[in-house]
């Protein structure tokens, strides 16, 4: 508390200690201290390139700031409440060390461009990681849809058996979405990777500075071209939010299904010891704990989209404090996506299939109805007409409490003349299947070609 605020000299008052406690983000802006010690370097480096600092202010400045990355690195470095911030923490301790240099380092900087600045490195590299993980597993997904490519299960409209599909058609859908999610997420790299750098507290600064030198260095695409939306803009944030919350959604469905089809009604799945914890009570228990947590972590992720949302609402131009609250919502979406990605990799990884599960699902529930109706058609009876037909013949079976392939002929015959003996062929969820053959449909061999083109894709992403 009694420590010398870098601010202070217009107080003559000290801090309350609960203000202190109120106003400190060090405990957890902390982890930004890679990215705010590689900003610093590149600022003071661009002042000394254009005359502000001299070479040995320089190069006192970088050797005294790596020298507190090692420390804070290995742990021995004293984080301070009292200094509120990650920026002045490791500020105060540099002057403490190099003396005045250390207070020139801050020469034409605010700490609300080194902020956003922060911001923008530690979300970049983030949003690598996400991606990275989501790769990882697409790749999980897209071997096994090609490993299961003609397993029949059924396909579900309404949670209602509804046609017969294959397993690796319904994998493959997941994939799909995890593609999208891949697709917004490096679309909005693009926004993220912008130097605010430079615009100061505000308005610039009067210093001879070099922006685009600063952005270079930093691996930055480009400069913000505006003073006062480069300190204020958190759209950056909110964007990497709302795609890693619809991302989640998508988790979330494909985790929902996880626990259907690992339940005793379905018994599709073995998700593996590894990845399922037991009852404390009841011995036959094995719960798919993984697939329930992320179902519940997709209301975090889309819970802190909301909070950066409500942030930003109706905030004036420019720098505003409440800009500090942005930090958890951001750092949390991105550990649980990873955790959520990485930990569902691994699981799916280890999941087992059961086929005959699956295909005695299919066979129930008159699931090849429509092939049946598309028989009809084909031997010319209109569509509507073969849906009447149909149905007639699925309320027989359920009466006779068979399914269709056990309808004899003769019987099949009194609903409609053009039935013969082929009809057997559609009825068969292997008939119905391959039937489905075109790009997009669920033929094992559309699934093996789609499962395919897929793994190349995702082969060359990840180069
Ligand atoms: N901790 C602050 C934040 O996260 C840093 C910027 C503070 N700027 C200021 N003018 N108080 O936004």
């Amino acid at each position: 508390m009694n420590q010398k605020k870098l601010w202070g000299g217009r107080f003559s008052g000290s801090t309350d200690a609960l203000m202190e406690a109120f106003s400190q983000s060090v405990s957890f802006d902390w982890r930004l201290y890679r990215q705010d010690i590689r900003g610093s370097i590149a600022h003071a480096r661009m002042l000394q390139a254009t005359g502000v600092l001299s070479e040995q202010d320089f190069a006192d400045i970088e050797a005294g700031l790596k020298n507190i990355q090692s420390e804070i690195e290995n742990d021995k470095f004293d984080w301070s409440e009292a200094l509120e911030d990650v920026h002045m923490n490791i500020e105060a301790v540099l002057t403490e060390r190099i003396g005045d240099a250390g207070k020139r380092l801050h020469t034409g900087r605010s700490r609300n461009d080194q902020i956003a600045t922060d911001m923008r490195l530690f979300l970049r590299d983030g949003l690598d990681a996400v991606c990275q993980a989501l790769t990882e597993l697409q790749l999980t997904l897209v071997v096994l849809a090609k490993q299961q490519a003609a397993v029949i299960m059924p396909g579900y409209t309404h949670m209602q058996s509804a046609q017969p599909v294959t397993l690796g058609h319904h994998l493959l859908a997941w994939n799909e979405m995890l593609q999208r999610d891949y697709e917004r997420l490096t679309d909005c790299r693009k926004r993220i990777n912008v130097s605010p750098l430079g615009a100061a507290a505000l308005a610039g600064t009067s210093y001879p500075i070099d922006r685009e030198m600063t952005a270079k260095e930093l691996g930055f695409d480009r400069i913000a071209v505006n003073s006062l939306d480069a300190v204020s803009d958190r759209d950056f944030i909110i964007e990497f939010n709302a795609h890693a919350a619809l991302m989640m959604v998508h988790l979330s469905r494909i985790a929902e299904e996880l626990v259907l089809w690992s339940s005793e009604g379905f018994g599709y799945v073995d998700m593996g010891d590894a990845f399922c914890t037991g009852s404390s009570i009841m011995p036959q228990k094995k719960n798919p704990d993984v697939a329930e947590l992320t179902r519940g972590k997709c209301g975090r992720v889309n819970g802190n989209l909301m909070a950066l949302l409500m942030l930003m609402k109706s905030q004036p131009l420019a720098y505003n404090r409440d800009n500090q609250e942005d930090k958890e919502p951001m750092f949390d979406s991105l550990d649980t996506s990873i955790m959520c990605l990485e930990v569902f990799a691994a699981m799916f990884a280890q999941v087992k299939f059961n086929q005959e599960a699956m295909y005695r699902a299919a066979a129930r529930g008159y699931s090849t109805a429509t092939d049946l109706a598309d028989y009809l058609v084909r031997k010319g009876v209109p569509f509507r007409d073969a849906h009447e037909v149909v149905g007639k013949v699925v309320g027989l079976a359920a009466s006779d409490r068979i399914e269709l392939e056990q309808v004899p002929l003769s019987q099949l015959q009194r609903f409609s003349d053009v039935i013969d003996s082929d009809v057997y062929e559609v009825l068969t969820l292997e008939g119905s299947v391959n039937a489905r053959n075109h790009i997009g449909g669920t033929a094992p061999e559309q699934v093996k070609i789609a499962a395919e083109k897929a793994e190349r894709l995702l082969a060359a992403r990840a180069e």
